[in-house]
């Protein structure tokens, strides 16, 4: 395979990289109604390349909200199945002018693709589509695959659960293969075992009926803005710890051996601090950076607002104050119980002058996966084989909801077989996916396949 997958990848790379950026021209950002139709254009698009490659019975499925595209190959229904899962639904690309070039004109700078989308995920996701049109092609698909592309996972795949719920016997498979998330560095590959959860809130503080005039009620009625900064700043103490009675209740301690192995995971805490223009990191007492963001739970303002924002100054006290506060959990905590510990709590704290409302907008279960199973470690073969090196099993702070509800409704394990960097600015202006990162992805997939056929037999 080795040699026409190389001459298939070399052939071909133009076309691989002009197929994407028809893609990442789409601007299907699911969290903005304005792009409603956007969303549409990029799962017709993805659907219309899954057929020219050879799928059968694709489909943009509608949902509630935005569709989500099926594909299947079934060569033999005795063969094992690995059904592929991917976000086509990107984040907004404000705050638009901090962009070097525009967020949805993907534009090639030293073998650098920039562009919103490009990691995150559609550049990822598109790896899959290109793999799969290659054994195809080549008669080297050696087991059924199906694809389950989805447009909300960046606002927290509200309709995909119901979606799977009611599509049981259609996504049955033996394992679910994922990229949507970052390698170590592309001379250290890595597998990424573990994700956070997380618990995603909306609060609302209201002090008067309406903005005042803050010379002639200032000091004698409760500002909501001030107000609401107390609450969120006692959220934390002095040690980074989260105060909320009961946030670490479940959370799993690991053992020194397990942390002393983490800490063999290759990480400059130099390197991380310079490439953020930071003079010193921040967290919780008595763990390591790596340990902060893997093992740890946190929680973070998103965002913060209320009052007078314009130009200029306006003296008032605000009627109403807001922020929306994000908390990252570890095994075994509950989104739902850390959900209600968090309103019960900020309910408690909040002093009578005020009136608050708690909002749960979403969340999910973290996500660990073992190394020792066959679906792992033809991952790491594959990787091992296009790499020419055995990738490093490593966790990420970030969530991928979906993952723990895939394998408590569908009974089966997720690969998270990411090809992204840390440094690729996902979410972020200037978001970015190496050529190599792609092309690599589309030469380290079709192994996933051989090796996991292989194992499985
Ligand atoms: N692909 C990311 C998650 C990710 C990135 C995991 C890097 C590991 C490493 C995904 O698209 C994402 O952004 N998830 C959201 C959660 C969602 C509910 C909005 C997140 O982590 O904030
Ligand atoms: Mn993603
Ligand atoms: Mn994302």
């Amino acid at each position: 395979m080795e040699k026409i997958l190389n001459k298939f990848i070399e052939e071909n790379k133009e076309r691989l990289l002009s197929e994407l950026f028809e893609l990442l021209r789409i601007p299907s950002i699911s969290a903005d109604p304005n792009y409603k139709n956007d969303m549409f254009k990029a799962a017709e698009y993805i659907k219309n390349k899954l057929v020219n490659a050879g799928a059968d019975n694709v489909e943009v499925i509608p949902t509630d909200g935005h569709p989500v595209v099926y594909g299947e190959k079934i060569i033999d229904p005795e063969l094992p199945t690995v059904l592929v899962y991917g976000h086509y639904d990107v984040q907004p690309a404000d705050p638009i002018e901090l962009w070097n070039t525009p967020a949805f004109e993907p534009t090639i700078k030293d073998d650098i693709i920039y562009g919103r989308g490009t990691c995150d995920d559609k550049g990822q996701l598109y790896i899959h589509v290109k793999a799969f049109e290659f054994m195809m092609k080549n008669n080297a698909l050696t087991c059924n695959v199906k694809f389950m592309l989805e447009g909300e996972e960046e606002i927290g795949s509200p309709n995909l659960e119901i979606f799977v719920g009611k599509n049981k016997e259609k996504l049955k498979a033996d394992v679910i293969l994922v990229s949507d998330t970052d390698m170590i560095a592309n001379n250290i590959p890595s597998i990424n075992v573990g994700l956070r959860g997380l618990t995603y809130v909306q609060v609302e503080v209201t002090g008067p009926n309406r903005d005042l005039h803050s010379g002639m009620y200032g000091g004698a009625v409760a500002n909501p803005i001030n107000i609401l900064c107390k609450m969120v700043s006692s959220l934390t103490d002095e040690n980074n710890h989260i105060t909320i009675p009961g946030f670490y209740e479940k959370v799993l301690e690991l053992t020194n051996e397990e942390r002393a192995e983490m800490g063999l995971t290759p990480f400059s805490l130099e390197e991380y601090m310079k490439e953020l223009n930071i003079e010193d990191v921040c967290g919780e007492k008595g763990y390591t950076t790596l340990e902060r963001t893997n093992i740890r739970p946190c929680l973070d303002l998103n965002g913060i607002w209320g009052g007078y924002t314009g130009e200029g100054a306006k003296t008032i006290i605000p009627s109403k104050a807001y922020a929306k506060i994000s908390m990252r959990l570890v095994p075994h905590q509950e989104n739902a119980e850390i959900a209600e510990l968090f309103q019960k709590h900020f309910e408690s704290i909040a002093p009578k002058s005020v009136k608050v409302k708690v909002t749960p907008l979403h969340g999910g279960q973290p996500y660990v996966s073992p190394t020792n199973i066959i679906e792992y470690i033809a991952a790491s073969k594959a990787m091992e084989k296009t790499f020419g090196k055995k990738p490093i099993p490593t966790r990420s702070g970030g969530s991928i909801p979906i993952m723990a509800l895939f394998e408590k409704e569908l009974g089966i394990k997720s690969i998270l077989l990411g090809f992204g960097l840390e440094t690729d600015a996902i979410h972020s202006p200037n978001e970015h996916f190496g050529v190599f990162n792609y092309l690599k992805g589309i030469e380290t997939v079709p192994y996933f396949f051989k090796y996991y056929s292989e194992l499985k037999k």
